[in-house]
């Protein structure tokens, strides 16, 4: 499969070139002849939540999302409601439960608002979902079609940690606004005059929290079922503070479209964040998503004006002459960046910017990441202490510390 190939129509829709979606999030040049599990992507976020209507507001006003397509009791969904939300090449769907015995109110119940379903796109279904069964991977669905007027995907689906599952869709046939089911909808919210025409581009990555000893059990998943391979890896001190630790490896699909790193909390003086989320989210999930964008400092701005929430990240960060010896040169003046509290990291490859928000919803779990890459495809380890020691603030906040 080559780079150009690995665009889908949703990023040339998104008028995102190879090169731009290549700096946005770090693309390799992979030999896909012998992966017994090809990825080209990724096809959408599916998250449960407690009031998708509102959720789906909330990403329009102020993350900027576009409202593409909806599926409901009007379109003869009595289950849930399900909102599919747009940024660039960046898809999430947005379900609540419509009907009190929904399963969905029961995720919700358990997990509070979250990332059920990391769907991904592969040209071959039936061969991934062939592949995984004879690894042992827990398939949720055999491959099947889906068809309506639009004409048909293909979907087959496979568990991973906690109550999160892949699902697979091959799109190729299909030219529908998301998948039978759904109708088309347009936003009604207008963006505000000046807005930028989108705040992120693209899906970076998406991190997994797993329990305590169970990181390297999901790195092995990824690697004998689905074929990535490890990116990075990032253990013990390099990511511990005075207080709390934790252990990060990283796993990709061979063009590095999709990233996946998996915490574990480690043994530390007080709670890990790790453990935090995993009492609150009620076991393994996703922890947060890396959105990929162009402009961090604008993306910024337009966000905070909107009311959300970063971490904050203390002047001792920016006056660090460490810090600065190690950073360089970057796109923006050092202070520019202090006033909006992103961060900054260096690797052989290049540099990044990023900077985190708090969590989304009510529990302590889920959150995002803007990130803006320059080269670098790493993952900001050289932040990981003050990140961690900011999060460790927060923590200790809400009493769970
Ligand atoms: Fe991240």
């Amino acid at each position: 499969m080559s780079l150009e190939q690995a665009l889908n129509d949703d990023e040339r829709l998104a008028q995102l070139d190879l090169e731009q979606l290549k700096q946005l999030v770090g693309l390799v040049e992979y030999d896909a002849s012998g992966d017994p599990f090809p990825v080209s992507g990724w096809d959408a976020l599916v998250w449960v939540v407690g009031n998708a209507t509102q959720t789906a507001h909330f990403h329009q006003s102020a993350f900027g999302m576009e409202l593409v397509a909806y599926s409901g009791p009007e379109t003869g969904n009595r289950d849930h409601l399900a909102y599919v939300l747009q940024s660039g090449a960046a898809r999430f769907v947005v379900t609540g439960a419509y009907d009190p015995s929904s399963a969905l109110a029961d995720h919700h119940r358990k997990h509070g608002d979250g990332i059920v379903d990391i769907a991904l796109s592969v040209p071959d279904v039936d061969r991934c979902i062939a592949h995984a069964a004879a690894q042992g991977a827990t398939v949720l669905e055999q491959p099947h079609d889906v068809s309506d007027e639009f004409g048909t995907v293909r979907l087959g689906a496979i568990a991973t940690y906690g109550d999160t599952r892949h699902t697979l869709v091959d799109r190729s046939r299909y030219t529908g606004p998301y998948l039978p089911g759904y109708v088309e909808r347009r936003s009604t919210y207008v963006k505000r005059d000046g807005a930028p025409r989108r705040l992120f581009q693209a899906v970076d990555h998406v991190v997994g929290n797993v329990e305590l000893g169970a990181m390297d059990r999901w790195v092995e998943f990824y690697n004998r079922v689905m074929g990535f391979t490890n990116m990075a890896e990032f253990v013990g001190e390099d990511i511990a503070t005075d207080y709390s630790a934790l252990m990060s490896k990283v796993v990709a699909n061979g063009n590095h479209r999709v990233k996946f790193p998996l915490n574990e909390p480690a043994i530390g003086r007080k709670k890990s964040q790790i453990d935090e989320y995993l009492e609150f989210y009620g076991g393994p999930g996703a922890q947060h998503v890396a959105l990929a964008t162009n402009d961090i400092l604008t993306t910024v701005d337009a966000l905070r004006a909107e009311g959300i929430e970063f971490l904050a990240t203390p002047d001792s960060y920016y006056e660090d002459p460490e810090l600065r010896a190690r950073i360089g040169e970057v796109r923006a003046p050092i202070e520019e960046l202090q006033e909006r509290g992103v961060l900054v990291d260096r690797d052989e490859d290049g540099y990044l910017l990023q900077i985190f928000t708090k969590p989304l919803g009510d529990r302590p779990t889920v959150f995002f990441e803007l990130i803006e890459r320059h080269g670098s495809l790493g993952f900001g380890i050289g932040n990981f202490k003050a990140l961690f020691e900011a999060i460790e603030r927060e923590q200790r906040k809400r009493g769970n510390f």
